[in-house]
């Protein structure tokens, strides 16, 4: 009982204590205000800038990511596939037809009578920035022999790079990954395009393009997923000198066909890709440029619309 007495303040110390305990409750409080807005409006370490306005501009070319990457934060992003050693470049062609099409080329007796009619022969095929500079530039420094384009579509730039190759006396082949599928909503913009049963004709219609460009030689599509093909090229040793990245433009899909493209790539090689600098960057295809190019160690170049990356 002495003891609860003791601890309890002399009514006559109340207004004392009360007067002194205030102004640090204040303080107490104030700290935990400033403390509780600094956490909620700072981005922590590690986020990626929120808004396209916080990215660079064209001109400016100031690097968007402004945290420092510890390596092994990355580790899950490892792919673990093992790559074969690289087949010649003069058995890729047959390779890819034997494994993938049963030893029959997807062009022989091209167009099945059942689509004959209705696919367009047409020498304006349209792509995106798909006759850049870039293609010239790339295809007269590294003269490939094997060129994989990720994200083809009706086949303007995979054409277009087959025409320079050509030009420029190459034997290359440009095998064209893509599942043909387009992506939700494309028919809003290409309702020519033929489709029976809700399959759209893109394939027919790209190996019409082909067809009409006179290019069944030297271009090769590979009409699966991005993902599951370049695993394939990697087990099966299908190496390519030119990798171009113009598929999925979210994050996630350029950041995954990047790092798998990249793999598959020979020494002295170059990956690249559409719209560093176009709308449809603010999707994630910038951020998976740079994040890859620092995580490696590697300089993102630009020309024109694209980035590109040297291997050495
Ligand atoms: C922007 S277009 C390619 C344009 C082409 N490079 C040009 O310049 O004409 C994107 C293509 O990527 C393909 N695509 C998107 N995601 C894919 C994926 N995960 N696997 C395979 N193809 C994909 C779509 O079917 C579409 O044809």
């Amino acid at each position: 009982m002495k003891t609860e007495h003791h601890r309890r303040p002399s009514p006559s110390l109340t207004p004392i204590l009360v007067k002194r305990a205030k102004p640090a409750a204040y303080f107490i409080l104030l700290l935990l205000t400033y403390t509780l807005g600094y956490l909620s409006h700072h981005p922590s370490s590690t986020s990626l800038p929120l808004s396209p306005s916080s990215s660079p501009s064209p001109s400016s070319l100031e690097p968007i990511i402004r945290f420092s990457i510890n390596t092994t934060e990355v580790n899950p992003f490892r792919v673990t596939t093992r790559c074969a050693d690289p087949i010649p470049p003069e058995s890729v062609r047959r390779t890819l037809v034997d494994r993938l099409f049963n030893g029959t080329s997807p062009f022989e007796n091209f167009p099945p009578p059942h689509a004959a009619a209705k696919l367009r022969r047409t020498t304006k095929v349209k792509g995106w920035g798909s006759t850049g500079k870039v293609f010239e530039n790339l295809i007269r420094r590294v003269r490939p022999r094997t060129v994989v384009e990720v994200g083809t579509f009706l086949g303007a730039s995979a054409i277009h790079m087959a025409e320079l190759t050509r030009r420029l006396g190459l034997e290359t082949q440009i095998l064209c990954v893509d599942d043909f599928r387009g992506w939700a909503g494309f028919r809003d913009r290409f309702s020519k395009i033929p489709m029976q049963n809700g399959d759209v004709w893109l394939f027919y219609q790209f190996l019409q393009n082909v067809v009409t460009f006179n290019q069944t030689g030297s271009v090769m599509p590979v009409p699966f997923s991005s993902g599951s093909t370049l695993m394939l090229f990697c087990e099966w040793g299908v190496f390519a000198d030119l990798i171009e990245i113009d598929a999925g433009h979210d994050f996630l899909s350029a950041w995954a066909d990047i790092n798998r493209g990249f793999r598959i790539l020979q020494p002295g090689g170059v990956i690249f890709g559409h719209d560093y600098f176009t709308a449809a960057d603010n999707r994630g295809v910038r951020r998976a440029v740079d994040l890859f190019a620092k995580v490696n160690n590697l300089k993102v170049n630009v020309d024109g619309q694209h980035w590109v990356i040297y291997s050495s």
